[in-house]
């Protein structure tokens, strides 16, 4: 019997083992099995981003970018040739989605095939009602980007429409803006600034707003005073602008150079906008201080008059210094050999103030989208000589 009993205790030692064994394992399948629960709950729950994601979301509405005062009271201190350095620059947060994107210092840390840019090969388009769709074309960056998918939305359906592929169609008389979001970082986007009028016989101009369009240029359109040439807007001397024509600094146009200048920064250069968008009336102060200075033949060689100047687009810039003591810097040349990749033409080059209008800019750039700027910088020619178009006064 005492035998017995041992081998009973010596027995139930691994029988308790086993038992203590097998409740742990059960909890420790149900930790598992709830873990894996969570994992599967709705990723689009706000409490369920990635870290990664909400540090994207967060920081691209802080990014610092340079904007121009609206006034002027001096001219520069260049006394050759200036046009606008008279605007102070400053330092502004701004909440574009598009800045963001290429924005050159920012605290995103985009997963490794994330898109951080957009650009389009147009960014407005004048239709008519009963005209074919027309398709911008997309290109996201960085090319490796994994999943360049893209969502497309129109502001105002009764005006225009756009189907996934970015199609977009004429509806209904009126402006609207239609937007491309990329999937896998919707804090970047592009937008296209879309007008439809009428109808083909309702055209409300058939002239420019001011200058005359060459006889037989069904490529030229004039949309509430705005001229268009093959779907660039224009203003030089013989294509004016509304008065009333204020969009303000292009966001596209913004996060191109924001995107320019990182990579003049990589070079070990600095670009700095010192006049972006300027008004009909900034203007108007301006060119009249310049005559009052320098006369008005002179004035009219380097400065626009109102409504004359590609400031008042928003889609021109004048980089670091408007003066002549800006050519040939190490600044300037970069500019003229690699703006073309950012989207970007130096407007008014050397020798060719007869066509142009004005006197050689070494630091003035146009914003045309990468498709346009790579063409022109490759011709080797103007806008004005490209387009067939003039840029000369009425009077
Ligand atoms: N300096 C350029 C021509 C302007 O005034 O717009
Ligand atoms: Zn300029």
């Amino acid at each position: 019997m005492a035998v017995q009993n041992q081998r009973k205790k010596k027995q139930s030692v691994p029988v308790v083992m086993f038992g203590v064994l097998a409740l742990a394992l059960i909890a420790l399948g149900t930790a598992i099995w709830m873990l894996v629960r969570l994992g599967k709950s709705d990723p689009a729950a706000p409490g369920n981003m990635t870290p990664q994601v909400a540090e994207q979301t967060l920081s691209s509405s802080a990014t610092e970018v340079t904007t121009t005062a609206s006034t002027v009271s001096t001219l520069p201190a260049d006394s050759t040739a200036a046009d606008g350095s008279a605007t102070v620059t400053t330092a502004v947060t701004t909440t574009s989605a598009a800045a963001a994107a290429s924005a050159p210092a920012t605290s995103v840390t985009a997963a490794p095939g994330t898109v951080t840019g957009i650009s389009l090969t147009f960014y407005s388009t004048a239709l008519h009602v009963g005209d074919k769709p027309v398709m911008p074309i997309v290109t996201m960056t960085p090319a490796s980007a994994a999943n360049k998918q893209e969502i497309w939305q129109s502001s105002n359906k009764a005006v225009a429409t756009v189907d996934s592929l970015g199609s977009i169609t004429p509806v209904g008389p009126g402006d609207c803006v239609v937007t491309v979001t990329s999937v896998s970082n919707p804090s970047v986007s592009a937008e296209v600034k879309v007008t439809v009028l009428g109808s083909t016989t309702q055209t409300p101009q058939t002239q420019p707003s001011s200058g005359t369009a060459p006889a037989g240029r069904s490529d030229i359109q004039v949309i509430n005073g705005i001229t268009y040439v093959q779907g660039i807007l224009i203003a030089n001397k013989t294509y004016g602008l509304p008065a009333d024509y204020n969009p303000g600094l292009d966001p596209t146009a913004q996060a191109a150079f924001n995107e320019m200048a990182a990579a003049a920064a990589k070079d070990g250069l600095s670009l700095a906008i010192c006049s972006g968008f300027r008004s009909y009336d900034f203007q108007n102060t301006l060119y009249n201080n310049y005559c009052n200075r320098d006369g008005k033949a002179a004035a009219d060689r380097f400065s626009a008059r109102p409504g004359h100047s590609e400031h008042q687009t928003g889609l021109a810039m004048d980089i670091n210094y408007a003066g002549d003591s800006f050519n040939n810097t190490p600044e300037a040349k970069w500019i003229a050999e690699n703006c073309w990749k950012y989207g970007f033409i130096l407007r008014y080059p050397e020798g060719k103030e007869a066509i142009t209008g004005y006197k050689y800019e070494s630091w003035h750039v146009r914003y045309l989208g990468k498709d346009w700027a790579k063409t022109i910088y490759d011709s080797g020619l103007t806008l004005e000589e490209y387009l067939n178009i003039d840029s000369k006064y009425a009077e």
